[in-house]
């Protein structure tokens, strides 16, 4: 199967849950579940949702367990991102000085903000073991995913 017939598939069943599940936390582990058992390239997918004005703490992900439970905005690719209301996409954290590292097996990571009304909900969080495997396929498939999202908030 190719990557697009892949991510469309993944879209289908994302779009299926979203509009069934009322329940946030069910939806968003479902979604962490199924990106990473579905894309190769994904070795921890998970949510980090905003507290307060500074925050942001751990959601419902899949993968290893990590011991940043709980970021502050600038801090981290997470804290940049959620800082600048951006997209980051490092594709080798080795070259990254402003990174929160949970394994040395990670090489590189796409974050992307949700956004409700101009504000930064939340974030997708993905990491990978490769280096370099993060295309605009993939950033543009992982915004459709945080638009669906936004519903929850
Ligand atoms: N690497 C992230 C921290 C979160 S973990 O990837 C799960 C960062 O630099 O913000």
């Amino acid at each position: 199967m190719s990557q697009k017939q892949t991510f469309d598939n993944v879209l289908s069943l994302i779009r299926e849950k979203i509009n069934s599940e009322t329940n946030r936390d069910s939806s968003l582990q479902f979604i962490s579940d199924t990106l990473k058992e579905k894309i190769d390239h994904y070795d921890w997918v998970g949510f980090y949702l905003v507290e307060g004005e500074n925050d942001l703490v751990l959601g419902p992900y899949a993968g290893e367990p990590t011991v940043h439970t709980r970021i502050k905005f600038g801090s981290g690719i997470c804290g940049q991102a959620a800082e600048t209301k951006k997209i980051f996409i490092v594709q080798d954290v080795s070259k990254e000085l402003n990174y929160l590292s949970c394994s040395p097996t990670v090489k590189s990571e796409i974050v992307l903000p949700i956004m409700k009304s101009g504000n930064v909900v939340g974030e997708l969080d993905i990491d990978s073991h490769t280096i370099s495997p993060f295309s605009d396929e993939d950033k543009e498939f992982l915004v459709r995913i945080c638009s669906m999202v936004g519903k929850y908030f």
